[in-house]
């Protein structure tokens, strides 16, 4: 887009939220809020990536993170190609490096991983000479799904500084949250966790958020309630009761909500588990729960991450 000032990623690469500054947050997000206009008119940028090539490289499950770093790249004019672990020779043995070096002879412009190794996309963009995405590696982080939360909470608020974001749940298993923390924390929000003391990570002291174990006092004014799935493939011991009882005291119904603001916003990542983490007849509230726009913005924040790697790529050329 002409008029534009185009964020740099240092490091070519985007791996994490944590280490990028404020500017190149909001740069991004300003890029992505244009994407998300272009999308709304239908129009493409189609001639943007024409020519280049970019791989979806699936360790883990995915809908919506996989489906949208497609449709962002196809509306941009990549050539892409999808890989998934079920069809590729990672089953037959193949090292993560291995791969790496087919992806290199392949001249993959754009790797986007997702992996179950928390540092996977990291050690890969040592070895390959493509701009690496992190779509979610491990418990570590999930970067475009921060942003594309940040962009869904500023076109609501019209603000990220000085809102009450609490996020709650299986914290813990979460790379949503940590990018989120990371994110929401740097653009002067003011972050809560909020969930059982098993689903809390030992350095949320550290990241300087406010921990709450109950969920009344955890909501209290919030701007912004931001569910997490209970992650139970990730969990190796009972560290929930049954879901039933986790529901009880941590899942989100309209009585606990009523804590929030009156205005407040509910988001989750997706998937969801319904009657678990949260209550249905909130999820589907229109005129609180924004789920379906964070899937929106998705696709226009992945557009815009494309967009800044591929132009530093182009620089390299
Ligand atoms: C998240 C993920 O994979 O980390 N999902 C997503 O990308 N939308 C959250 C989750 O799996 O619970």
């Amino acid at each position: 887009m002409s008029g534009f000032s185009y964020p740099i990623l240092p490091s070519g690469h985007l791996l994490a939220i944590e280490g990028l500054e404020p500017p190149h947050i909001s740069a991004l997000l300003d890029l992505a809020e244009s994407y998300a206009l272009l999308n709304r008119q239908g129009k493409t940028q189609r001639d943007l990536l024409k020519g280049r090539t970019l791989i979806n490289l699936f360790f883990e499950d995915s809908t919506r993170t996989r489906t949208s770093f497609e449709l962002a790249g196809k509306r941009l004019g990549a050539d892409i190609v999808n890989m998934s672990v079920s069809t590729s020779s990672v089953n037959k043995g193949e090292t993560l490096l291995d791969t790496a070096a087919t992806l290199n002879a392949m001249h993959t412009d754009l790797l986007v991983i997702r992996h179950a190794q928390s540092g996977a996309p990291a050690l890969l963009a040592q070895k390959v000479d493509a701009a690496v995405i992190n779509a979610g590696d491990g418990t570590h982080e999930h970067p475009t799904q921060a942003l594309l939360d940040a962009l869904t909470i500023r076109r609501r608020k019209g603000r990220l500084e000085n809102l009450i974001v609490a996020i709650c749940g299986d914290v813990l298993h979460s790379r949503v949250a940590r990018s989120n923390i990371h994110l929401l924390s740097a653009m002067g929000a003011r972050v809560r966790v909020v969930g059982p003391p098993t689903l809390m990570p030992s350095e949320c002291a550290r990241l300087g958020v406010e921990v709450h174990h109950d969920m009344r006092a955890g909501l209290d004014g919030a701007d912004v309630v931001m569910m997490l799935r209970l992650q139970r493939e990730r969990m190796n011991s009972g560290l929930v009761p049954s879901p039933r009882e986790f529901f009880r005291f941590y899942g989100l119904d309209a009585a606990k909500l009523a804590h929030a603001k009156p205005d407040a916003i509910v988001m989750h990542p997706g998937p969801m588990n319904r009657g678990v983490e949260i209550d249905s007849a909130v999820a589907d509230d229109a005129a609180r729960s924004v789920i379906g726009e964070q899937v929106e913005m998705g696709v226009a924040v992945r557009m815009a991450v494309l967009d800044v790697l591929a132009r530093a790529l182009r620089r390299n050329a």
